[in-house]
């Protein structure tokens, strides 16, 4: 038995912030964003929205895709670390709001590596035969998460979310998965929540981005090398890289490690910006329907974020 992605869909709110908005925020300028981090804008959730609000329209959109019922639906994992509850989850909201009801449903917290995470997870959930289709969503609202006074942090997230159905196969599939974390490295990259009773101030996104930058660039490296060698594969074999969205000068790294042309990487983060858990769902949903990603490719899916977490599959689409 093997999995296989059946579907993908996304969703983005409608507000969109340009970098011209940022110039008008803070001490930045588009040059600096552009060439830094390769981001001309993102979009932003109206106050109405929430994680669960966003995943909800994106799993919608990959029941479609995947011709799947909600009725038949395992297990609903909802990578997130910007839900507006600790509980009940944004999964078991969005669960609700399809009429699943019955079976396993639970947020997830791995930061952007959360949605690589979630993959991960349902692939061994179908592999043990604990589920037959999995609903895997990655929904994020980092822009509330970051100080709009800081520009370090606010150029470089925006909102949004992603979603896949997983499904058994008979035929191949995801060909190697993998995960993990060093825990060494979390004061570099960290979101405290606030303390009861406070209204929030100062629990914004911390990052010495400069740090994360050099390990993100080595972490990825390893990873789309190991997760090669795991599937029995090598970088001639891939015909699209998907990574996480977070900056373009590590996405082009990871491409150069890989040998891969820039055509062969799906991009989303000049129109989106680093939508932490949604990004690489994002990515492989806009590269499927926009019909460069076509059925019997060959596909790396990656991200890295805080803790550091990182994640990655191989996958025969
Ligand atoms: N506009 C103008 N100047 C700026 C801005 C800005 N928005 N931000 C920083 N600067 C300045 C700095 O103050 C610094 O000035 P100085 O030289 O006078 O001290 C200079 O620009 C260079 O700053 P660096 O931080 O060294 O810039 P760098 O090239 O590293 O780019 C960035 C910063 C874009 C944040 C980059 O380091 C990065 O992308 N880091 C990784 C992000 C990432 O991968 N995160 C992981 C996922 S996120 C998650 O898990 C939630």
């Amino acid at each position: 038995m093997f999995t296989k992605i059946l579907g993908t869909g996304g969703y983005l709110p409608q507000q969109v912030r340009t970098n011209a908005d940022l110039e008008r925020m803070v001490d930045t300028s588009d040059e600096w964003i552009i060439e830094r981090t390769g981001i001309s804008e993102r979009r932003i959730a109206s106050p109405d929205e929430t994680v669960a609000s966003m995943g909800l329209i994106a799993a919608k959109r990959a029941l479609e895709a995947a011709d799947t019922d909600p009725g038949e639906i395992d297990l609903v994992i909802c990578a997130t670390t910007t839900g507006d509850k600790a509980f009940p989850s944004s999964a078991v909201e969005i669960a609700g709001n399809l009429g699943i009801n019955g079976v396993p449903a639970f947020d997830l917290a791995a930061a952007c590596a959360g949605f690589s995470y979630g993959y991960c997870l349902a692939h061994s959930m179908i592999m043990s035969g604990q589920a037959r289709k999995v609903l895997i969503i990655g929904s994020d609202m980092m822009s509330r998460a970051c100080d709009p006074k800081d520009r370090t942090t606010i150029i470089l997230f925006g909102d949004g979310a992603g979603a896949m159905v997983l499904g058994a196969s008979d035929e191949p599939g995801t060909l190697a998965v993998h995960m993990s974390a060093d825990p060494q490295f979390g004061p570099l990259l960290s979101l405290k929540n606030p303390p009861r009773g406070s209204n929030g101030d100062g629990c914004y996104l911390y990052m010495k981005g400069n740090d994360v930058f050099k390990h993100a660039v080595v972490s990825l490296a390893k990873l789309v090398t190991k997760t090669l060698e795991l599937g029995n594969l090598t970088d001639k074999d891939l015909d699209f890289l998907v990574p996480h969205q977070a900056n373009l000068r590590i996405i082009a790294a990871t491409a150069k490690k890989l040998h891969l042309d820039m055509s062969q990487v799906i991009v989303t983060l000049d129109k989106q910006g680093n939508t932490s858990s949604a990004s690489v769902a994002l990515a492989l949903d806009e590269g499927i329907r926009s019909g460069r990603i076509k059925r019997g490719n060959t596909l790396l899916l990656e991200s890295f974020g805080g803790g550091f977490t990182w994640a990655s599959a191989l996958v025969r689409y």
